[in-house]
């Protein structure tokens, strides 16, 4: 055995080997998965736009007119038009000064933190962030103090004890495996009254929480307290890629500090034109954010009615905790039998003993296809004995 196959072994004695399954055509509401049709409650795509004839129409004129890609990084020969154009858009929509564009959500994390904040400073970050905020904090070599998840007393506790070396908090804006939202205006206190930078991702709150789709930081009314935020161009809006919010000043040192910006090529024309596209569809369109939000409650109320709560879920994300890994994979696989797939999400994604099915709403869902999964989905519980007569989730430990 080498010492790769042993490790692989491990990971599926303790049921957390993951493999790839095969999507065959368009991200949809019904969608081909290794070869069966089912419907799908677990894509980001939450607006329902990366198949919208508007925006593949966008790209595939992009890619006429500009080419497949942008040869080189933003700082050689690789910033175009396009990115301008959608980077000016971007900050528009998020009322910031300035938006920079990213090759990705977790670069955009990893780069902003690690230019953000060095050795010798404090970086806070909730417990249950994004994989990329954890990687860009020990990018960063700052130490990070990680707070109980939420927990703005805990926070401040650590705000004191670090003096005068905080340098930023960092928080998912709706957290990516919980759906809850995080608690803007206690970190933006505590961030005003020890002089340290606040940071918030917005991957999952753009296109679904906030006016017309603006985020958590519109919606709490703080995008002047918030000095960056950080979207991704690969859930609401469809395509691929990220920014980074931010003043003018901070724009201009991410040009000059963050990593993944300077030595990395620049997005693809296609790509970005794409997201501006959907961009604009989000604001000419703003009734899909609310069609998204109907969806979600009608998602956890059909769910709650099999059973299967959703957790301190607020929004679109709604997972139903099993607890045990295998458990959790065992249920998806099992609903997949009855046509629904929600992926199983286990650890390192979630905290030991926390794995769950993590369904999402989007807005081009019907009402009866989240009332027939959430059905299917009850059904495969009670058959794992998973639910009990009285219909409560009794969790595996
Ligand atoms: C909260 C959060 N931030 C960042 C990312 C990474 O974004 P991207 O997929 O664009 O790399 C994700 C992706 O799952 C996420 O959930």
């Amino acid at each position: 055995m080498t010492d790769i196959e042993e490790r692989l072994q491990e990971l599926r004695d303790r049921g957390l080997h993951r493999r790839l399954r095969l999507v065959s055509g368009p991200q949809g509401p019904r969608i081909l998965l290794d070869g069966r049709p089912v419907l799908l409650l677990c894509s980001n795509d939450y607006l329902g736009l990366a198949n919208h004839p508007r925006v593949r129409d966008a790209a595939a004129e992009a890619a006429m007119r500009w080419g497949a890609g942008a040869g080189a990084s933003r700082l050689i020969s690789g910033n175009m038009d396009v990115h301008r154009r959608l980077e000016s858009r971007l900050a528009e929509f998020k009322g910031y000064k300035a938006a920079l564009l990213f090759g990705s959500g977790y670069l955009a994390n990893m780069g902003a933190i690690a230019a953000l904040a060095g050795r010798g400073e404090v970086v806070f970050s909730d417990e249950l962030n994004h994989a990329s905020i954890v990687d860009g904090c020990r990018l960063s070599r700052a130490e990070t103090f990680v707070y109980r998840h939420g927990d703005a007393e805990h926070l401040a506790w650590g705000l004191r004890e670090a003096g005068g070396r905080s340098s930023l908090i960092v928080t998912d804006g709706v957290f990516s495996m919980d759906g809850e939202v995080a608690p803007l205006e206690e970190l933006a206190s505590l961030a005003r009254r020890h002089g340290c930078r606040l940071m918030v991702d917005e991957a999952h709150a753009t296109g679904a929480v906030g006016p017309g789709g603006r985020g958590s930081v519109a919606a709490a009314g703080l995008s002047d307290e918030v000095d960056v935020v950080v979207g991704t161009l690969g859930k609401a809006l469809g395509s691929y890629g990220a920014y980074v919010c931010a003043s003018a000043e901070i724009a201009d040192f991410l040009v000059n500090a963050a990593r993944p910006f300077v030595f990395s090529t620049a997005p693809p024309p296609p790509v970005a034109a794409a997201a501006l596209a959907a961009l604009e569809l989000l604001e000419s369109h703003p009734h899909r954010v609310d069609r998204l939000r109907e969806n979600a409650t009608t998602l956890r109320r059909a769910l709650a009615a099999e059973g299967l709560a959703a957790g301190g879920s607020q929004t679109q994300i709604v997972p139903v905790e099993v607890g045990d890994a295998e458990l959790a994979m065992k249920l998806c696989e099992r609903a997949l039998e009855h046509g629904v797939f929600a992926q199983g999400i286990r650890p390192p994604t979630v905290p030991e003993g926390t794995s769950r099915l993590r369904f999402t709403a989007m807005a081009i869902h019907r009402t009866r296809e989240l009332q027939h999964a959430a059905k299917q989905v009850g059904a495969a519980a009670q058959e794992l004995g998973l639910v009990s007569p009285k219909r409560q989730l009794a969790r595996a430990a």
